[in-house]
């Protein structure tokens, strides 16, 4: 009969062995401890042993009850404690982790200049969208569909009529359309071209300009555009127009700045000229006005578009324009 008793305190222990979670032990102990308990039931069943057997039998299987008791206790002790200890291990006084704090983007950046010298000269800033209709970032600019002035930007077509826009432009045509002369204003924003090498990539920045007003001429474009270099660089930069053709301009040009990677003696980021070109611009062409329903006789204008990237890369002296979209820390954390 004590044998029984061992064997449910043996069976009892490694189960409990095996428990691994407060429910389980709850379990066990109204298995062996419970009403219908093995435990209670043997000690419930003592009076059917012969008479000289109970004192010792009864001390026994009440000792084991105790045994129990204490050890599925202290199993579901152990059990929250570990979790008190989980929760401590959040040490509240230590100093707070710093979260990393991002520097601005070097185009972001110069955007932001190239804003500031224009805001200054007395422009406002306008805004278009970057898919664009065929009609704002073509036709209404004087590029009909298969004129081969198409062929100068690698276009992204959305649809046969949709684009990415490839330029700053179509925002000339937004904003004359819904406003009379006269007209001041930049337009900073993304344009994707189907292009990239070391001066070149898909998606890059313009800032466009456009003035139009009574007797606006070719000299204001200049002073224009060489005060901006003037205060973008310094005074001594050195920049050249070079004659050049736009659809939507005439006369164009084309402006160049010195080289500062090799300071004009050629290197490859100018492909060896001692020169990279920046910006486009012109005389605004009277087909556009027309476009916009501006009086030709009465009024003209100028417009620009410069590569943002190409200023920051003579600014910073970066040698490769791709520098700016891999998203290198270590690239980015100098500015
Ligand atoms: C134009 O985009 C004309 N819309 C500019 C213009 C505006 C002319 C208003 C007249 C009047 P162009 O394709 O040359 O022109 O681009 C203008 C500038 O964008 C270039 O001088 C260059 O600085 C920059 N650029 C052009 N393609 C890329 C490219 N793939 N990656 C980076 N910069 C570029
Ligand atoms: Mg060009």
């Amino acid at each position: 009969m004590n044998e029984e008793i061992e064997q449910i305190r043996q069976q009892a222990l490694s189960e409990l062995e095996q428990a691994g979670d407060a429910d389980s032990i709850r379990a066990l102990s109204v298995k062996y401890l419970g009403r219908k308990g093995r435990v209670t039931g043997f000690l419930r069943n003592i009076s059917e042993l012969p008479a000289d057997q109970r004192p010792a039998a009864g001390k026994r299987a009440n000792e084991i009850k105790r045994e129990l008791e204490s050890a599925f206790n202290a199993a579901l002790n152990r059990l929250s404690g570990q979790k008190e200890e989980e929760k401590q291990a959040i040490d509240v006084s230590l100093p707070g982790r710093q979260a990393p704090l991002g520097t601005m983007h070097p185009i972001t950046r110069v955007t932001r200049l190239i804003s500031r010298v224009f805001e200054r000269m007395g422009f406002g800033i306008a805004e278009g969208p970057e898919v664009e209709s065929d009609y704002y970032n073509f036709e209404a600019l004087n590029i009909p569909k298969n004129h081969p002035a198409r062929d100068m930007q690698d276009t992204f077509y959305v649809s046969d009529n949709v684009v990415l826009r490839t330029h700053t432009s179509p925002i000339q045509v937004r904003y004359m359309e819904s406003r009379q002369p006269p007209v001041r204003v930049i337009a900073p924003g993304k344009v994707f071209r189907c292009d990239s090498d070391l001066t070149h990539t898909p998606m890059f920045h313009q800032v466009e300009g456009l003035v139009v007003d009574e007797k606006v001429s070719f000299g204001d474009l200049k002073g224009t555009l060489t005060a901006f270099v003037h205060q973008v660089f310094d005074r001594h930069t050195s920049l050249r127009f070079r004659p050049s053709f736009f659809p939507f301009t005439e006369p164009s040009a084309e402006v160049d700045i010195q080289c500062v990677i090799c300071r004009g003696s050629g290197c490859k980021v100018c492909s060896d000229t001692g020169w990279l070109e920046v910006l486009g611009c012109g005389m605004v062409h009277p087909a556009v006005f027309e476009n916009v329903g501006y009086d030709t006789n009465r009024y003209s204008g100028f417009a620009f578009g410069m590569g943002v990237e190409r200023i920051a890369m003579l600014k910073y002296g970066i040698n490769d324009i791709r520098m700016f979209f891999e998203n290198d820390i270590r690239f980015l954390r100098q500015f």
